[in-house]
């Protein structure tokens, strides 16, 4: 009770010192709810372990799940990476990585000598790809320079599934376009080329835990999105006042975030749920599934029945999973290009408005793996809405497939979205006949899987099947064929964006067409630009069901030792095992 009448006394007490109106649009008046609850500042946090003491499995499950471990201070626990000395040779240079006692190092040399050292200090990721943060602890650099004080992201990454490091142009998708090599042979991407990236500056909005209130200083923010709900909405001077409340007026335009306000480093319990101090005394006064503060009253939705509100839960996950949102290469449709764009990806789908992302996923239990089939609850929450397809008969007139070689996701969610390792469910739900996805001549869910078929057959059957009339452009004939009827499979192959190129290698990867099409996919492996290579490769190997050895391709070595060894593989992988 006490606390309850100190946060009014506060936000009282604001309007006296009010900012300068001259800042932004007039001053909100703000009205202190009677009761006062407050869930988003640092001190109405109290961390995991107290949520646990109560709901034991809820803790439990939320352990083993990634969300717990996405961020991590460097430990031997923690690291996945093999630090026992583990080189690369890339571009000229050596990238050595090695431990000593409980402390990280990278070594970057060129030929014997040293030419920096870095100290790793955190960790970010654990199930596919591993990245570290760290500081500089010799290099050429004067000892004023930042880099001795600053957490930087480190540009080699752990591969979890190939056990090896990588320079980071062979992981990232949108980061490092172009070839790899410049005219003059030197790295267009150099990873020995220290980035002056904090990590608190990017990576931490969504890798940690910390108070909903440095959310909304960001509003205003080009990642404004950080706040998960719309950000249209609330008045620069609500936020302002917060801010000016709190004594934070200089983090409303600050870009790094403090360390010290991080309530845990991870996600864990109130980065979904809020602070959660006032429910945890013990456990009669209800936990709020909406932000919550005397300032941001009329603000967010009802707190009663927030838990089953399609806005507030997907604007929970919205926080993070929204990256690439303006990114120039998503798809003409609205769909992500890579992830971690769940929640945009959903709101610009057929069931926005209604579906939420705790239909298909428990976000306290660990999901599979991506590309992992589909399982019963995906399905169930498609027909839990459209009721009329629940009856299997029904569902089979409706798709004119066999429900177990085709299901809804297939046709309705397709794999576009580069993923760490393969291609994710596309989030925007959509149909197969919308005029953006045909009409453009991107990946559509049809071609994806008949890849020998043309786009002029799947316009055809969409109309025999499901009377769906789609018009293709003649602006597509150069790439498909004067009428439309070269095999879409092999024009995306050929397509002059190459993330077309390579969402059609993971599809002919899955498909049993892989192993006839393994000539043109392998043509790719000699690709320019790394990230792409390093996609073409998963495919054969996918095909051909191993990893290719060094010597058959080296995979990040100089260009002159593969163009060899691609031109080699052209010819006898077909028949390989
Ligand atoms: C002292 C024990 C205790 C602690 C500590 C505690 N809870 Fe609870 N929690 C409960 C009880 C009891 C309920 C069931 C109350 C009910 O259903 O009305 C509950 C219910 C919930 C619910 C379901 C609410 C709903 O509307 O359905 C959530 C979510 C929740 N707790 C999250 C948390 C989080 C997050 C923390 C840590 C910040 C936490 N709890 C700490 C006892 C506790
Ligand atoms: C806008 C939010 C956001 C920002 C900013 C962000 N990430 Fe992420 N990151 C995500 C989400 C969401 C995922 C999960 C994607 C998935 O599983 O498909 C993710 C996943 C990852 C993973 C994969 C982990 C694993 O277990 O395999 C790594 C590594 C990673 N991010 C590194 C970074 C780094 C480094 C930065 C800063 C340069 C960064 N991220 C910035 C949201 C973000
Ligand atoms: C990634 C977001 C997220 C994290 C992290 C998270 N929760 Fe939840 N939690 C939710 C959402 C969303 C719901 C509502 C689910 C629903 O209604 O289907 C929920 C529901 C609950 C419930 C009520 C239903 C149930 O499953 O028992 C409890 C209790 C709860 N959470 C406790 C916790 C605790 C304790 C932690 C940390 C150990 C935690 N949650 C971590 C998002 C999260
Ligand atoms: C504070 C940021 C944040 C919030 C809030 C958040 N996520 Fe995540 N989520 C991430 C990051 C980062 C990862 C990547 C973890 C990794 O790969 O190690 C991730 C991973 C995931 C995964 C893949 C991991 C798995 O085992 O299934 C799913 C699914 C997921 N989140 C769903 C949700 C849902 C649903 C919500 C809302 C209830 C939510 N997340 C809220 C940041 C967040
Ligand atoms: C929470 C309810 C809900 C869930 C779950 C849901 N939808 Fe929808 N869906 C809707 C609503 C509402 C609409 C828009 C109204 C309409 O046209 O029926 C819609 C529209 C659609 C449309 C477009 C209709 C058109 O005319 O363009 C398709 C296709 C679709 N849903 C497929 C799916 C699939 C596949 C799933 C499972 C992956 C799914 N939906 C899950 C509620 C839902
Ligand atoms: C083989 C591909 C395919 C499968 C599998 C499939 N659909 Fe569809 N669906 C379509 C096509 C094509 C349309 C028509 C699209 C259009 O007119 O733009 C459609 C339309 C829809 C619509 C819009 C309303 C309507 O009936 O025209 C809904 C809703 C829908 N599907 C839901 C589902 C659900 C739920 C499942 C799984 C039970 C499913 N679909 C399986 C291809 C498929
Ligand atoms: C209709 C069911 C459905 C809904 C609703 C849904 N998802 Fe998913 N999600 C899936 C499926 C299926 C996959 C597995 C896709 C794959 O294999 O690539 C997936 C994968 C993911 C992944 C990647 C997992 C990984 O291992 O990298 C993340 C992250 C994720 N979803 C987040 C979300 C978020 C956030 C929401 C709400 C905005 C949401 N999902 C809503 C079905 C759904
Ligand atoms: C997940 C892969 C997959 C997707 C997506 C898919 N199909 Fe199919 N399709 C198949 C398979 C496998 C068969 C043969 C077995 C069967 O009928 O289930 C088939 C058979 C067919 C046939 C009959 C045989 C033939 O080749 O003439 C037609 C027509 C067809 N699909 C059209 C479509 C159209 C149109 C779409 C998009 C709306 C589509 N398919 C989406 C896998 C897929």
């Amino acid at each position: 009770m006490i606390v309850v009448s100190l946060l009014i006394l506060l936000a009282v007490g604001h309007i006296e010192a009010a900012p300068d109106p001259a800042r932004g649009p007039e001053l909100a008046s703000p009205q202190a709810s009677a009761e006062g609850y407050s869930n988003i500042r640092r001190e109405d946090y109290v961390g995991p372990e107290e949520c646990g003491s109560c709901h034991i499995e809820n803790y439990e499950n939320w352990k083993q799940h990634p969300h717990s471990r996405m961020n991590q201070l460097a430990s031997p626990e923690a690291i996945l990476g093999d630090f026992s000395g583990a080189y690369v040779d890339y571009g000229g240079r050596r990238a050595v990585f090695r431990r000593q006692d409980d402390d990280f190092y990278v070594d970057y040399f060129d030929g014997s000598k040293l030419l920096r050292r870095i100290h790793v200090t955190r960790v970010i990721g654990s199930r596919y790809e591993q990245d570290y943060v760290g500081v500089q602890v010799l290099g050429p650099e004067p000892a004023t320079d930042p880099l001795y004080a600053e957490e930087n992201r480190i540009r080699f990454s752990w591969s979890i599934d190939r056990h090896r490091w990588l320079p980071q142009s062979y992981m990232e998708p949108t980061e490092y376009p172009g070839s790899e090599y410049l005219p003059d042979g030197s790295l267009r991407h150099d990873p020995f080329v220290v980035e002056r990236v904090p990590f608190n500056e990017r990576c931490a909005r969504c890798h940690n835990t910390y108070p909903y209130d440095m959310r909304l200083y960001r509003l205003f923010a080009e990642d404004g999105m950080v706040s998960g709900f719309a950000p249209g909405t609330l008045s620069r001077a609500v936020v302002a006042s917060l801010a000016q409340e709190a004594g934070d007026w200089d983090r409303l335009t600050a870009e790094r975030l403090p360390p010290e306000r991080f309530v845990t480093v991870g996600i864990s319990c109130e980065s979904c749920h809020f602070g959660g101090r006032e429910h945890a005394v013990d456990g009669t006064t209800p936990i709020r599934f909406v932000p919550t503060h005397p300032l941001l009253a009329g603000w967010a939705p009802d707190h009663k029945g927030a838990r089953g509100n399609p806005i507030v839960i997907n604007s929970i996950c919205r926080q993070c999973h929204h990256s690439g949102v303006g990114a120039p290469d998503n798809w003409p449709d609205g769909s992500a290009s890579v992830n971690s764009m769940e929640a945009i990806e959903q709101d610009h789908g057929a069931c926005a408005g209604a579906i939420r992302c705790t239909m298909c996923h428990n976000t306290h239990i660990a999901g599979p793996r991506a590309g992992a089939a589909d399982r019963p609850e995906h399905i169930a929450a498609c027909v839990e809405c459209h009721a009329d397809l629940r009856v299997e008969a029904k569902a089979r007139a409706h798709s004119h497939h066999d429900g177990g070689t085709t299901s809804c996701l297939d046709c309705h969610m397709p794999r576009i979205v580069q993923g760490f390792t393969g291609y994710n469910r596309s989030h925007r739900i959509s149909s197969p006949g919308e005029p953006e996805i045909l009409a453009t001549g991107m990946p559509n869910a049809c071609n994806l899987c008949h890849l020998d078929r043309s786009l002029a057959w799947t316009q055809k059957e969409l109309a025999l099947g499901w009377g769906t009339r789609v018009v293709l452009p003649q602006a597509l004939a150069p790439l498909f064929g004067d009428d439309l009827e070269r095999p879409a499979g092999a024009a995306w192959l050929q397509h002059p964006v190459p993330m077309v190129r390579t969402v059609a290698a993971g599809a002919y990867a899955r498909s049993p067409l892989g192993r006839a099409a393994l000539p043109q996919i392998t043509d790719h492996l000699g690709e320019p630009n790394a990230y792409v290579r390093m996609r073409f490769l998963l495919a054969v190997e996918q095909i051909i069901g191993r990893q290719l050895r060094e010597e058959e391709y080296s995979l990040t070595g100089p260009t002159q030792r593969r163009r060899p060894q691609v031109g080699a593989l052209g010819g006898h992988l077909p028949n390989l095992k």
